[in-house]
């Protein structure tokens, strides 16, 4: 194995990415970076400047005086610890519109990028295989059914307190599929030379393993 080496992890939403990341990442004892809760910073904190995602100049200002970082597993927004804030279904959604516009991308793939330079990383997002780290030594494409996904996700917004159905974590998970497929920048898609693995009726450590087999 290299001494520094990158992991790359895409997928849809809910197909296990973070989960399995961190398990690799431990087991390997390299860091994690979970990109979806960049976007989620961003969105976050659009939400809370009450910015638009029309409002491209208050946009800019925003992203100028932003900083996000991980420091031993937490998300970092402005020096503040952000981890359960960024986790409801309203920050879900406004993390899918924001990963849309070219100002944010372009800011969290350079900061992306520059992580992925100084030490061995997993990244997941959607397009880490494609773009941010298109050299990665190691890339795996993660699906599972909607329904399963849908059914992940549900169980943890219950667990959080969230009252919201099935049906609608189902439209929201298919909604999100569709705008990260489709929009015009760096869309999810498999790289041609990640591994894909579908998690279906698959155990977390079962999905871990055969991660793990494919690197070691
Ligand atoms: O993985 P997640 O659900 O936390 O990601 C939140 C949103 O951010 C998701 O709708 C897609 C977007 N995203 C992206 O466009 N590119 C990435 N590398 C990671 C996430």
């Amino acid at each position: 194995m290299k001494e520094i080496f990158r992991i790359a992890i895409d997928g849809p939403s809910g197909a296990g990415k973070s989960t399995i990341a961190k398990g690799v990442a431990s087991e390997l004892r390299i860091d994690y970076i979970d990109t979806g809760a960049m976007y989620r910073a961003v969105g976050y904190k659009m939400k809370q400047r009450g910015i638009g995602v029309d409002d491209r100049d208050a946009l800019l200002r925003m992203l100028e005086e932003t900083t996000i970082d991980f420091v031993k597993g937490d998300i970092i927004l402005d020096g503040q610890v952000v981890n359960d804030k960024i986790r409801t279904s309203e920050i879900s959604k406004m993390a899918s519109a924001c990963s849309a516009l070219p100002e944010v991308r372009s800011k969290l793939v350079d900061i992306q990028r520059e992580m992925g330079t100084r030490k061995s990383v997993i990244m997941d997002g959607r397009d880490i295989g494609t773009n941010v780290l298109k050299d990665a030594e190691y890339k795996f494409f993660l699906t599972a059914s909607a329904e399963e996904r849908a059914s992940r996700r549900h169980k943890e917004l219950l667990e959080k307190g969230e009252t919201i159905s099935f049906e609608e974590v189902l439209a929201d998970i298919k909604q999100r599929d569709y705008n990260d497929t489709n929009r015009k920048l760096n869309p999810l898609r498999k790289a041609e030379d990640a591994i894909e693995l579908d998690t279906t009726g698959l155990t977390i450590e079962e999905v871990t393993a055969n991660v793990l087999k494919e690197i070691r």
